[in-house]
């Protein structure tokens, strides 16, 4: 008798435990972004920067058969044979519009089976082992935080339904707010689920510094843009002045389009650091970010990622967990921390201690800013 004939032989329970429900919720939310889109739009690249999206679902089948019915129930992989293909790093995204992937039906069905093996896991019917909850969590954030690459994907392919993104204009006024200088707790505590890279919890000491009120507006964006923003040199990295001249960079075709009020969005790192170079500011350290964010006087966050100059690097006694894929491959000089979270993100997802990361000339996702300076003397 086959594993899932033995589950159906015990009977299917008749409630769902809560870290079972929460998947179902989850999946529902996923399947309905792509219910209403065309299946040549699911399996075809609507972007050369992102992976079709009929790879993501496949992508987060495989993930959760791995996690779940493999690491937290010891099961063999129901499909080994499709693992590569849907694993990030042995199928980087280049590739991904070139090989046979599973078609819509196939990823579908890949789905179904997969979370059919997961429900069986957690209701404790194939394993006696203790179940390990914090992968179950790690299965559900990973498939909210494939919805928003996915938003990613198709605003770029112009699919977002209509009322994405919802209403975005900023109800304050432009202010700074200071901050003295101290030491501050940043990260995650030991208990409950968090992301490797946001452990361990420690103190890091802040000179004074000041953070805007509110994230940086389309008027806002507009009046750089305007004034000279992507010829003015002097406002520049070399870097970032580099890749601007190589790919004829202006500003995002989105960014002219959006209200006035709303914070700008689909800004690069490097974008970001010349404008507020313009402003005689600079972005804030991600540590600063955290300072302010859990202080509780910030406003509008939520609306955009927003970027920090910080790079992606470890907190001090740093552990990878459960991969080093996950955080630890990407840590170093080359990829920028956002901190925040944007309108795409899910609530479950977007801690205060909760890190993104991309590259500096990346504009594909939903990336704003906020200025910073270190005292109120700078101009
Ligand atoms: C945290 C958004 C940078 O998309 O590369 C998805 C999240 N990790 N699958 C990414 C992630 C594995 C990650 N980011
Ligand atoms: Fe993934």
């Amino acid at each position: 008798m086959g594993i899932l004939e033995s589950v159906a032989a015990q009977g299917s329970p008749s409630t769902l435990r809560p870290e079972a429900e929460d998947l179902a919720a989850v999946r529902a939310a996923t399947l309905a972004l792509v219910g209403h889109l065309e299946r040549s739009d699911l399996e075809r690249v609507l972007d050369p920067l992102m992976s079709p999206l009929v790879w993501d679902l496949a992508h987060i089948a495989a993930y959760e058969d791995l996690w779940i019915a493999h690491r937290v129930g010891g099961l063999e992989l129901l499909h080994p044979e499709l693992a590569a293909m849907y694993d990030a790093f042995e199928t980087p995204r280049e590739v991904r519009g070139e090989i046979p992937l599973l078609d819509l039906d196939g990823a579908h069905e890949y789905l179904a089976d997969v979370r059919e093996r997961s429900n069986a896991v957690l209701d404790g019917a194939l394993s006696d082992r203790d179940l390990d909850l914090d992968l179950v969590e790690l299965v559900l954030r990973h498939e909210l935080q494939h919805t928003e690459t996915m938003r990613q994907a198709m605003s770029l392919g112009g699919l977002l339904p209509e009322s994405d993104p919802p209403s975005r204009r900023l109800s304050t006024t432009e202010r700074w707010l200071s901050f003295p200088a101290g030491a501050t707790t940043i990260g995650a505590g030991p208990d409950g689920f968090a992301y490797d890279n946001e452990r361990p919890r420690h103190d890091r000491t802040l000179d004074a510094f000041q953070i805007a009120r509110r994230p940086v507006t389309n008027a806002t964006w507009l009046r750089f843009a305007e004034g000279g923003g992507y010829v003015r040199r002097e406002w520049w990295s070399d870097e970032g002045w580099a890749w601007k001249e190589e790919y004829d960079i202006g500003r995002d075709p989105r960014v002219a389009a959006a209200p006035a009020e709303a914070p700008v969005c689909h800004v690069s790192w490097f974008e970001a650091d010349a404008f507020a170079r313009s402003c005689g500011a600079r972005l804030p350290t991600e540590f600063e970010w955290e300072r302010a964010s859990t202080s509780g006087q910030l406003d509008g966050t939520g609306h955009v990622w927003e970027w920090t100059s910080s790079p992606f690097a470890a907190y001090p006694g740093f552990t990878a967990y459960p991969y080093p894929e996950y955080s630890e491959v990407f840590f170093g000089p080359d990829y920028r921390v956002l901190r925040g979270g944007c309108w795409a993100t899910h609530s479950r997802v977007a801690s205060p201690t909760f890190r993104n990361w991309d590259l500096p000339q990346r504009r594909q996702i939903f990336s704003g800013l906020r200025l910073a300076r270190s005292s109120p003397e700078e101009t």
